[in-house]
């Protein structure tokens, strides 16, 4: 596949966007939202559609994910995104709102009892919301500890019903060159697809993000709909979410087509796997220069090690 230009995480982080800049971002997003500065027209932060889940909003915490360090702080998640239907860098946030999440459909396919969609509010109401503290761990080496809101996947895979033959689950975001400007780049392999083993999936840790720090997900997170995996490189946690397709097939995801010899299906976090151009064993926490040493499965190899008993031949931490 031609690469025109290589994606930004495909560098260290340090080397995609000096601190200064950063840092001059934050103060200037964060003024933004203080209501100190405008941008050209005033329109930039328009006023807040209404989410028709509002309500459901805060959920309530789930006790059982607790956390080893600090949430980062709102702003700064906020204003460090990657969504490259947006843009290739990381302050996609203004671009992001073009997206439009209403009306929004979610496909069921392949191999289930019966193939059918949903429209968003109905799935979001028919499901057990609740708020869940998690780390995310970067590919680039910086990670985040986010209040997310959600459901477990299980209840999702519950209620797609799909075959005892399915052996995963493959998701994808929306495909639409005309509101999101990063998908005329015809090089990528639009659209973002990821995927899971059904085990995977069905672990308790898996999680259907539809908000965050007690309010719906906001666009630049992946709305109105995204996926929290937080043992793995923060990749696989696809955006924006239209089509789940169980299959017996293993599919070749997003970033595996465009760099497979630095991007693979497991992408376990592992402290002691090199990525081939940088080294895994250490992170910056967002929000600070601040660097803490990376855990196994990011922290959650208690509930997840044992998924990858008996698959010694894969690759599991690219
Ligand atoms: N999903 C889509 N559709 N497009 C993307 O570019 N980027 C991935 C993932 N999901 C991406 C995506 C990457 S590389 C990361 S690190 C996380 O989203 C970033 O999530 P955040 O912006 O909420 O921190």
């Amino acid at each position: 596949m031609l690469i025109k230009s290589p994606p930004s995480w495909q560098m260290p982080e340090r080397e995609a966007t000096p601190e200064h800049v950063l840092f001059n971002r934050r103060h200037f997003l964060g003024a933004l939202a203080a209501g100190t500065t405008t941008l050209i027209g005033g329109s930039a932060f328009a006023a807040r559609e209404t989410d028709p889940t509002a309500d459901l909003y805060p959920a309530k915490r789930n006790g059982n994910f607790v956390l080893d360090r600090p949430l980062t702080k709102e702003s700064d998640a906020s204003s460090y995104n990657n969504f490259y239907e947006f843009g290739s860098h990381k302050r996609i946030a203004m671009e992001a709102r073009r997206l439009k999440i209403r009306p929004w459909t979610v496909s069921f396919e392949g191999m289930v009892e019966k193939e059918r969609q949903v429209d968003i509010d109905t799935l979001i109401r028919a499901m057990p919301l609740e708020e869940r503290l998690y780390r995310m761990r970067c590919v680039e080496a910086w990670s985040m500890a986010v209040p997310w809101s959600g459901f477990a996947m299980s209840e999702l895979v519950k209620y797609a019903k799909p075959l005892s033959s399915a052996k995963y689950v493959v998701m994808q975001t929306f495909h639409d060159a005309k509101m999101a400007s990063g998908q005329k780049q015809v090089w990528y392999p639009w659209p973002y697809t990821e995927g899971l083993t059904m085990a995977e999936a069905t672990n308790e840790l898996a999680f259907m993000v539809t908000g965050i720090y007690g309010k719906p997900l906001p666009k630049q997170f992946g709305a109105p709909l995204r996926l929290a995996v937080p043992w793995k490189y923060g990749f696989k946690a696809v955006k924006s979410i239209v089509r789940f397709k169980f299959t017996d097939r293993r599919p070749v995801t997003f970033w595996e087509k465009v760099q497979s010899a630095e991007y693979g299906f497991w992408a376990n976090v592992n402290p002691k796997v090199s990525h081939p151009r940088w080294s895994q064993a250490s992170e910056r926490i967002l929000g600070s220069t601040k660097r803490v040493p990376t855990l196994l499965y990011n922290g959650y190899g208690e509930q997840v090690a044992s998924l990858y008993d008996g698959l010694k031949g894969e690759n599991l931490f690219k």
